[in-house]
């Protein structure tokens, strides 16, 4: 039996070409559509670069995000009968905040279902970070992730293929036509896999600076502001924090080194930028899930944090005492002259990081647990000559030529008194309620 698709493709492509706004079953057939194979690639490259081009309004943002949320399963917590809440950050150098916040924000009370990725390019996957924890599994189906929020309050695992399968189809388009950074289109495919998720609660981390997705701090505002109405617009408590991504944050990038350093700041220390910004984001959670008092800082200092990150690791499958992997290699640069450290850039030393192993070129290559990069000071830190400014660590020392040609540069030493070249406060803004 043959049907009659109610709409052609061309005439909407011509449409959103000529600045007309695509009305709701326009999207929802396009999206359909597109995800059953009859819009063609081709087609859809099209689409996309007109958006990219000519933009769209809220309310057609908010329909393509609905279409692609019923193009696959939602998940419901609703029978958990606690809140939920969950954050998304938009990927960083050195952001590992997911594996303190997790456990941090669960122990109130508060469940987390936290569907994380893998990292492609110089931003690191919370997956991979996990995975160099001996043991730990990632791929849980739907029913063991509900008894983990039920038991221990908090999960950190991989997106099923069923959630916002439109998304996939087209953030794969996208990546190969070059319009990938449309903030319509970057805003619906975040916001459609976190609606689908079935979160109450989101709190977003949009980054900005050289290290971000975005660098220009007025377009993460303007992403940050799409995300919050289409989260508030479809019943979800939303808002974000414009946070800084010129400098990498805490002083370790790679997998098991920034496993390394979650830890620590669950025992209660670790570096002050990845303290504060773990807490200001519990605090964003906890307060969107109604207990705006919770005494965050508290449930570090104390081992409560660090309990349920244990129950987690261990839910998993995995062994929170084991030792993590350490490289077969280190190499270490020294300041050569005494003075403060006035630039660290992250984008360069996130593609160090890559090269070292850390990292995937492709979607199926493995990455190194060990490999990354240890930094001994921060901008502002006062340093030697002859001190060790970073310690590049690697299985494979064949890979440290290139990682130091890409952090070239990357780095400055000054004189007392010099400007510090960090881009400015590590939360920049708020948007939300
Ligand atoms: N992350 C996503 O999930 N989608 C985008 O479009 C960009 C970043």
């Amino acid at each position: 039996m043959s049907t009659v698709e109610p709409f052609d493709a061309v005439d909407l492509i011509r449409a959103k070409r000529d600045s007309r706004e695509l009305e709701t079953p326009e999207i929802d057939w396009l999206v359909d559509a597109y995800t059953r194979g009859y819009v063609a690639d081709e087609q859809m490259s099209a689409m996309t670069m007109a958006i990219f081009l000519n933009g769209m309004t809220r309310r057609e943002i908010r329909d393509l995000t609905m279409a692609m949320i019923a193009s696959g399963e939602r998940m419901d917590f609703s029978g958990l009968g606690k809140p939920t809440s969950d954050k998304h950050s938009t990927g960083g150098v050195g952001d590992k905040i997911t594996l303190p916040l997790m456990p941090l924000v669960a122990t109130f009370g508060v469940a987390v279902p936290q569907l994380s990725g893998r990292g492609l390019g110089h931003t690191g996957g919370t997956l991979d970070k996990l995975e160099s924890i001996p043991g730990w599994r990632a791929d849980l189906t739907n029913d063991e992730m509900f008894a983990q929020l039920r038991d221990v309050g908090g999960v950190i695992c991989a997106a099923g293929a069923g959630l916002a399968p439109a998304d996939k189809k087209l953030y794969a388009l996208r990546d190969i036509t070059g319009t990938v950074e449309a903030i319509p289109l970057i805003a619906s495919s975040i916001m459609s896999k976190k609606i689908a998720e079935g979160t109450g609660a989101l709190v977003l981390d949009v980054k900005f600076g050289s290290g971000a997705f975005l660098t220009d701090i007025e377009r993460s505002r303007e992403l940050a502001r799409t995300m919050v109405e289409l989260g508030e617009d479809a019943g979800v408590a939303t808002s974000a924090l414009i946070t800084n991504m010129n400098v990498p944050l805490g002083l370790t990038i790679g997998n098991a080194n920034e496993v390394r350093e979650s830890v620590e700041v669950l025992a209660g220390g670790g570096p002050s930028d990845v303290r504060a910004l773990t807490v200001a984001l519990a605090r964003e959670m906890l307060a969107l899930a109604g207990q705006p008092d919770a005494d965050v800082e508290g449930a570090l200092d104390d081992g409560r944090a660090m309990d349920t990150w244990r129950r987690a690791i261990r839910a998993q499958g995995g062994d929170p005492d084991a030792a993590l992997p350490v490289a077969r290699e280190q190499h270490v640069v020294t300041a050569e002259r005494d003075g403060v450290l006035v630039e660290q850039q992250a984008l360069p030393f996130g593609i160090a990081a890559w090269r070292l192993g850390a990292g995937r070129a492709r979607k199926q290559d493995p990455v190194q647990h060990a490999a990354g990069i240890e930094l001994h000071a921060k901008p502002g830190d006062t340093v030697r000559a002859g001190e060790p400014l970073f310690t590049l660590h690697a299985d494979e020392p064949a890979r440290f030529s290139r990682a130091l040609e890409a952090v070239e540069g990357a780095w400055r030493i000054g004189d007392a008194g010099d400007p510090i070249n960090d881009g400015g406060p590590l939360i920049a803004d708020r948007i939300g309620r």
